[in-house]
């Protein structure tokens, strides 16, 4: 039996039990392996396509199915028509300097109002991007999806448990804070997992449509987020509705032809 424990205590630690030849949908063969997984204390059985590091992180890491995938070279910074120099060079810093982000506590506040301009696919590209670089647990959350997850850790232990692994990742990404609905137990909540992950220097991309300075939180958690955060603010430009109108278009132009 191969133990690929990995050299770090609190890291993701995976011990290989079971390994077959399996024929995948397009025909291609691939190895499917069982492991048991350590990840913050927790232990657990999952089987995996025999997948590098970097992936088998990615495929751990709950970012979303079509973002799985995302990386620098796909996000495209040409698409927004200005000058976002800067913003491109706090990104690619994030990537290449992870190390001092993550001993100063620093983080990232991607936002922009506008909906489909890129946060979520910025985010999960440069977390795709650090965790082929470094041995790190990483973890993609909706706030929505996080107070749920709360709600449910009260009543069902093995929720806590995958609350305890999100709150507690080396790179946490938090999708779409500020618009949630204000309630008490949400800034309670909220502002214990931001002031714990900053006092042991965890590092957190944030996402928003909400400018920093208006965020409707708890001052306290505004005041860790602008303390710790680089803002990258993206272009207002709705990229999502760009792309599907530029491929109708094409489309349109594709069935009008062929019906002449
Ligand atoms: N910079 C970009 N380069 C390429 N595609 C982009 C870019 N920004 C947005 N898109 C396209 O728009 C879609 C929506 O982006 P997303 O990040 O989910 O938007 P939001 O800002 O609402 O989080 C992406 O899946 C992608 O297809
Ligand atoms: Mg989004």
């Amino acid at each position: 039996m191969k133990n690929l424990k990995g050299n770090l205590g609190n890291r993701l630690e995976k011990k290989e039990l079971s390994r077959e030849k399996v024929e995948l949908v397009d025909g291609n063969l691939c190895e499917l392996v069982g492991y048991e997984v350590k990840d913050y204390g927790f232990t657990e059985y999952v089987e995996n396509i025999e997948i590098s590091n970097g992936q088998f992180r990615r495929s751990r890491s709950m970012i979303p199915f079509k973002y799985l995938d995302a990386d620098m070279t796909k996000f495209k910074w040409d698409v927004y028509g200005c000058d976002i120099a800067l913003e491109k060079e706090k990104a690619e810093s994030f990537i290449t300097r992870f190390q001092e982000y993550q001993k100063c506590g620093k983080g990232l506040y991607i936002f922009s109002r506008t909906k489909g301009s890129g946060k979520t696919f910025l985010s999960c590209a440069l977390a795709n991007e650090v965790m082929e670089r470094q041995d790190i647990c990483v973890k993609f959350i909706s706030v929505p999806e996080l107070l749920e997850m709360t709600k449910k850790s009260y009543k069902d232990f093995a929720k806590e448990e995958d609350l305890e692994r999100v709150k507690g990742a080396d790179l946490l990404i938090l999708d779409d804070i500020g618009t949630e609905t204000k309630k008490e137990w949400v800034d309670t909540e909220l502002f214990r997992m931001i002031d714990n992950r900053n006092n042991s220097r965890k590092v957190t991309i944030f996402t928003s449509n909400v400018e920093m300075d208006n965020l409707k939180l708890d001052d306290r958690i505004v005041d860790r987020i602008f303390e710790t955060c680089i803002r990258i603010h993206l272009p207002e430009k709705p990229i999502r509705a760009m792309n599907a109108d530029k491929e109708n278009m094409k489309f349109m132009q594709k069935v009008l032809r062929t019906g002449t």
